[in-house]
C-alpha cells in the first residue's frame, strides 16, 4: 500500500507548492493506480477511466486548504459505511478480513460529527469522511481533511480480545482527529507557533466529545493525566513557551510534544472553567465563523473570548502561553487569614523568576462555597472562616499549577482524605502535587509515604492509576538509593493497594463501570510487580487456561496485560515457558491492540537475559515498526 503523511513539511516532497500552512490552494487530485486497488484522497471521486491494469482516478476539487493537509491513500481495502444526519458520508476503511473491527470507530465518528456540527455551529465542510486503519503508522493518527489516517491500535477495536483501555483509546483518537476538521482544518493555524491551537484544542475537545458520548466513563477526571504530563515537561528548566518562534522547517517537529498537546489542552480548560462553559462555547462558535477557511494566530481566539466574556483574556493567557513554566502557589494560614504567595515551580529545586496571572479556586470545608480570584502580583492575601476542618485550593484541579500548603493545612487534608471527604480530582491533585514537592526536594520522603498511606481506601481510576504509577517512581528511587529497603518498600505497596484489588477481584462484575475494568487490571499488574504471591499464582492459573483456549473467561481482555506481566516477572533463563507461551499468543494474533499489550509485558521481566532477548526480537522484522512506539 502507499501512504502520504505531509505534516508538517513534506508535501513539497510530493508536488511543487507553497508549503506553509497560511497559503491555502485547492487541490483537484488525479492518481494513475493499478486497476485492482483501492485509492482515496480528500475528496470523492468523480470518475474513473480503466486502461487494462492501470486506471486514472479523479477527485472533486477541495475547498482552500493548506497543504499539510492533503492526502493520498492506496491499497487493498475493505470498508464499513454510515452517514450523519445531514447526510455526510462517513466510512472506516480496514485491510481486507478486518472490517468488523471498525465499526466501532465508525459509529463513534457520526455522533461525534454531529455533536460538533452543533458546539461549533458551523456544518462538516467535506462531503464524505474516510478514516483508515494503516499497519505500521507512525503516528497515532493524523487529521488530512476528509481522509483521517490511523494506526490501527487507535482505530480498530474487537469486543473479544479488546480492553476498556483499547476502546477509550479508539474514542478520544477519533474525537480528537475530528475535532481537527474544524480546529485545523477550516481555521488553520497562521504559522507553526500556534501550534497549540491545533494540538491543545483538540486535545481538550477529544474529552469534551467523548464526555457527552459516554458520560459514564467520567473522562474528565482522567483529564488530569494530562495536565499533570504537561507539568511534568513544563517543570524543566529546558521546556519552552506554549508559542515558539520557528525559524526552520527542522524546528517544527520539536515542539509536537507534551508543552502544546497537554499543557495547550489545560490552559484552556483552565480559561473555560474561568469563563464558564456557556460564554466559552458561544465565543468559539463566532471565532470558527470569522476564521473559516482562513488562519488565525492565538491573539485572535483570545480576542474572541475576550468580547464573548467581558474578561482580560488577552492578558492573562498571555501568562502563560507566552512564557515557560507555572507557579507554584505557597499557601499558610494565620488566625483568620489565608496567605498566597506564587514563584516558579522547577523539578530541580531551584526558583524560577516567572510570575503569572492565577486564577485561584477555594473551598472551605465544603463544596457548596466556592471562592475565587486572580492572583496578579507574588502574593497576596483573603480572610477566611478560620474554623474550618479543610481548606482545599484549585478546586478540582482545573488550574495549571501546584499548589504547597503549609503543614496544619496538609494535616487537615490528609484527614480529609481518610475521612472520604473529597472529590476524586481533588484527591489526584493533593497527591500529585506533594509527588512533584517531594521529587523537588521541597518535600520529605517520608511525609509523602505518609500522605500515599491516606488512599488505602481509594477506589477511584485515575486517583489510583497515579497512585501506582507514584509507586513505581519511588520503587526506582528506593532500588537506586537504598536497595536494603527493596523488600520493605514492596510490602508497603502491597499492603496500600492490597484492599482495593481485593475488592476488584479478579472477575469483572456484571454491569460494573468502565473505569473498574480498567482499574483490575492496572492494580492486578500492580500487585504483580510488586511480588505479591497470590497474585502471579491466580495468573498464571489463568494463564494457562487461556494458552488452552483463547475465548476462556477466565482472561478476558482487561486483565490480561496484568496476567502476562505477573508470567514475565518469574521468566528466567532456566525457565522460559511462559515467555515462549506469550511469543506464540503474538504471532497468532492479528489484532494490533494484542500484540502491543504482549510487548509491553515482554519488556517487564527482570531478568536481565531475557530482557535483552526481547529487545532483539522487538528490533526483528517480526515486529512491526508500528509498536516501536508503546501506545495503546
Ligand atoms: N496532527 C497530529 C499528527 C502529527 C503529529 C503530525 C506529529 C505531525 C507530527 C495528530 O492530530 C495527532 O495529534 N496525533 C496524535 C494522536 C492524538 C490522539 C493525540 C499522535 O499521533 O500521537
Ligand atoms: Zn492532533
Amino acid at each position: 500500500m502507499a501512504v502520504t503523511q505531509f505534516e508538517p513539511a513534506d508535501a513539497r516532497r510530493c508536488f511543487p507548492c507553497w508549503d506553509e500552512p497560511a497559503y491555502k490552494a485547492t487541490f483537484k487530485i488525479t492518481l494513475d493506480v493499478p486497476s485492482e486497488l483501492v485509492a482515496l484522497s480528500n475528496m470523492p471521486i468523480t470518475g474513473e477511466i480503466v486502461d487494462g491494469s492501470t486506471k486514472t482516478v479523479f477527485y472533486q476539487e477541495s475547498p482552500v486548504m493548506s497543504t499539510y493537509l492533503v492526502a493520498v491513500v492506496i491499497g487493498l481495502f475493505d470498508y464499513v459505511e454510515d452517514h450523519t444526519s445531514d447526510g455526510i458520508k462517513v466510512r472506516v476503511y480496514t485491510q481486507i478480513g478486518k472490517i468488523d473491527q471498525g465499526k466501532f470507530a465508525l459509529h463513534v465518528a457520526v455522533k461525534i460529527l454531529e455533536l460538533y456540527e452543533g458546539y461549533f455551529g458551523v456544518p462538516y465542510s467535506l462531503p464524505k469522511l474516510d478514516m483508515i486503519a494503516i499497519p505500521d503508522f507512525a503516528f497515532g493518527a493524523m487529521e488530512n481533511y476528509g481522509l483521517v489516517t490511523y494506526r490501527e491500535t487507535a482505530l480498530l477495536y474487537e469486543e473479544q480480545h479488546s480492553a476498556a483501555a483499547n476502546k477509550q483509546r479508539v474514542a478520544t483518537v477519533v474525537a480528537h482527529e475530528l475535532a481537527h476538521q474544524w480546529f485545523g482544518n477550516l481555521v488553520t493555524m497562521e504559522w507553526w507557533t500556534h501550534l497549540w491551537l491545533n494540538e491543545g484544542f483538540a486535545t481538550w475537545m477529544s474529552y469534551l466529545a467523548t464526555d457527552s458520548l459516554f458520560p459514564e466513563w467520567k473522562i474528565w477526571t482522567q483529564f488530569l493525566s494530562e495536565s499533570t504530563a504537561g507539568l511534568r515537561l513544563d517543570g524543566l528548566a529546558e521546556s519552552h513557551p506554549i508559542e515558539v518562534e520557528i525559524n526552520h522547517a527542522g524546528e517544527i517537529d520539536e515542539i509536537f510534544d507534551a508543552i502544546s498537546y497537554r499543557k495547550g489542552a489545560s490552559v484552556i480548560r483552565m480559561l473555560q472553567s474561568y469563563l464558564g462553559a456557556e460564554c466559552f462555547q458561544k465565543s468559539l462558535a463566532v471565532y470558527i465563523k470569522k476564521h473559516s477557511c482562513s488562519n488565525a494566530k492565538t491573539e485572535d481566539l483570545w480576542a474572541a473570548l475576550e468580547e464573548g466574556s467581558g474578561e482580560p483574556v488577552n492578558k492573562l493567557m498571555n501568562s502563560w502561553t507566552k512564557q515557560m513554566g507555572y507557579p507554584v502557589v505557597f499557601v499558610n494560614i494565620k488566625d483568620q487569614k489565608l496567605e498566597f504567595e506564587q514563584t516558579q515551580f522547577l523539578s530541580s529545586g531551584s526558583k524560577g523568576v516567572g510570575q503569572w496571572i492565577v486564577p485561584i479556586t477555594l473551598c472551605c470545608g465544603s463544596y457548596e462555597a466556592r471562592n475565587s480570584f486572580l492572583l496578579q502580583e507574588r502574593s497576596a492575601s483573603i480572610d477566611i472562616d478560620g474554623t474550618s476542618p479543610w481548606i482545599k485550593i484549585n478546586v478540582d484541579q482545573t488550574g495549571f499549577y501546584r499548589v504547597k500548603y503549609d503543614e496544619s493545612l496538609a494535616y487537615n487534608l490528609r484527614s480529609a482524605i481518610e475521612g472520604q471527604l473529597l472529590s476524586p480530582t481533588d484527591r489526584f491533585g493533593i497527591l500529585d502535587d506533594s509527588f512533584a514537592l517531594c521529587m523537588a526536594r521541597q518535600l520529605p520522603l517520608t511525609s509523602l509515604l505518609k500522605l500515599m498511606s491516606a488512599y488505602r481506601e481509594e477506589q477511584e481510576y485515575t486517583v489510583l492509576s497515579n497512585l501506582i504509577d507514584i509507586s513505581y517512581n519511588v520503587m526506582k528511587i528506593v532500588a537506586d538509593a537504598t536497595p536494603e529497603l527493596m523488600d520493605y518498600i514492596k510490602q508497603f505497596f502491597i499492603g496500600l493497594f492490597k484492599h482495593s484489588a481485593e475488592k476488584l477481584g479478579w472477575e469483572c462484575t456484571q454491569g460494573e463501570s468502565h473505569s473498574d475494568s480498567m482499574l483490575r487490571g492496572e492494580i492486578l499488574t500492580a500487585l504483580a510487580v510488586f511480588g505479591h504471591e497470590e497474585t502471579r499464582k491466580e495468573a498464571s492459573r489463568r494463564f494457562q487456561a487461556f494458552l488452552e483456549n483463547r475465548s476462556t473467561p477466565l482472561l478476558v481482555p482487561d486483565i490480561r496485560r496484568a496476567a502476562y506481566v505477573a508470567v514475565m516477572q518469574t521468566v528466567n533463563s532456566s525457565d522460559r515457558s511462559g515467555y515462549e507461551s506469550l511469543l506464540r499468543v503474538y504471532r497468532e494474533s492479528d489484532l494490533s491492540q494484542e500484540k502491543t499489550r504482549i510487548l509491553g509485558a515482554l519488556a517487564s521481566c527482570p531478568d536481565p537475559n531475557i530482557t535483552f532477548e526481547v529487545l532483539n526480537f522487538i528490533l526483528s522484522p517480526q515486529v512491526h515498526s508500528d509498536f516501536f512506539n508503546f501506545k495503546i
